[in-house]
């Protein structure tokens, strides 16, 4: 289980998370939804440990990893994570089998030489068959996504974090996406965080939903309640209205994820 309490986050002068309390049940698959910049990413560095929180703390099966070395950061902690960045962020220069097995390499003592075959039966899960030797350049969009999901599991981690698993994707590889986390919690028993700001496919894989909103969880609730919800910031953002409590401040937006996404969250 992930418990975060009273996280905060701060960069430089400016304070991004400003007490987020969290805590993620067993099997369960939570999705963090909110506007762009609102600290979505920011958080799920803190759960993994690239980011340390400026204060509060986050711990996960009663690890914290603020009290750790390095040596059991790595080997107990890291270990129980897969995540799949924004930007499936898969390194060009490397062949997909070798982008797969990236994470073995340093955070398990697997043989090398198992390495392809590992990735082939983690390929094989997120439905990709005969492509172990290309490279990214040589991917789709949804190839993509789908390589860094088996990249991912590949260390048969506990815990998956998702970063907008869908951005960027047209609305059918979107669903195959959803079914693929559907099933890698069916079959792999994980629990997951899911950060997106695309609410059809929160409603459709979270088991609960989480609003962020100025640095807070504003509601954290079944999808059916979110649906309903009578905050009016979580009703203005999962209708997706341009009316409403949330202004929209330009100067919060990075210009390159809006152009990416075709939206600005
Ligand atoms: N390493 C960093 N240094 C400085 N500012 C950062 C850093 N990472 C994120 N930020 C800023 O923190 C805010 C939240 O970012 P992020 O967590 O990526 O938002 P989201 O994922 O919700 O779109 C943004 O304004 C972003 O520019
Ligand atoms: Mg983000």
């Amino acid at each position: 289980m992930i418990e975060a309490k009273g996280v905060v986050k701060r960069f430089g002068d400016r304070t991004i998370l400003r007490g987020v309390d969290l805590t993620v049940e067993q099997g369960e698959t939570l999705c963090i939804i909110g506007g762009s910049g609102c600290g979505k990413s920011t958080f799920l560095k803190c759960v993994i440990g690239l980011l340390r929180p400026d204060e509060g703390r986050v711990t996960v099966d009663g690890l914290d990893i603020a009290e750790m070395n390095e040596e059991t950061r790595i080997g107990d902690y890291r270990r129980r994570f897969g995540y799949l960045f924004q930007e499936a962020a898969l390194f060009d220069s490397m062949t997909v089998w070798e982008n797969v097995t990236f994470g073995l390499r340093y955070l398990t003592r697997t043989d090398p030489s198992k390495f392809r075959s590992i990735a082939k039966d983690k390929l094989a899960l997120v439905g990709l068959k005969d492509i172990e030797d290309f490279k990214p350049a040589e991917l789709s969009g949804g190839m993509k996504k789908r390589v860094g999901l088996a990249r991912a599991i590949a260390a048969e981690p506990s815990y998956i974090l998702y970063d907008e698993p869908t951005t960027g994707l047209d609305p059918i590889m979107s669903d195959v996406i959803n079914d693929l986390i559907l099933d890698l919690q069916k079959q792999l028993k994980v629990t997951s965080i899911v950060v997106t700001h695309d609410m059809k496919s929160a409603y459709k894989i979270a088991s609960r939903i989480a609003m962020l909103h100025e640095g807070r969880v504003l509601e954290s609730a079944p999808p059916e309640a979110i649906k309903r919800s009578e905050n009016p910031y979580v009703h203005q953002f999962v209708e997706g209205l341009s009316q409403g409590p949330i202004k929209m401040k330009l100067k919060d937006y990075e210009p390159d994820a809006a152009a990416r996404q075709g939206t600005a969250g």
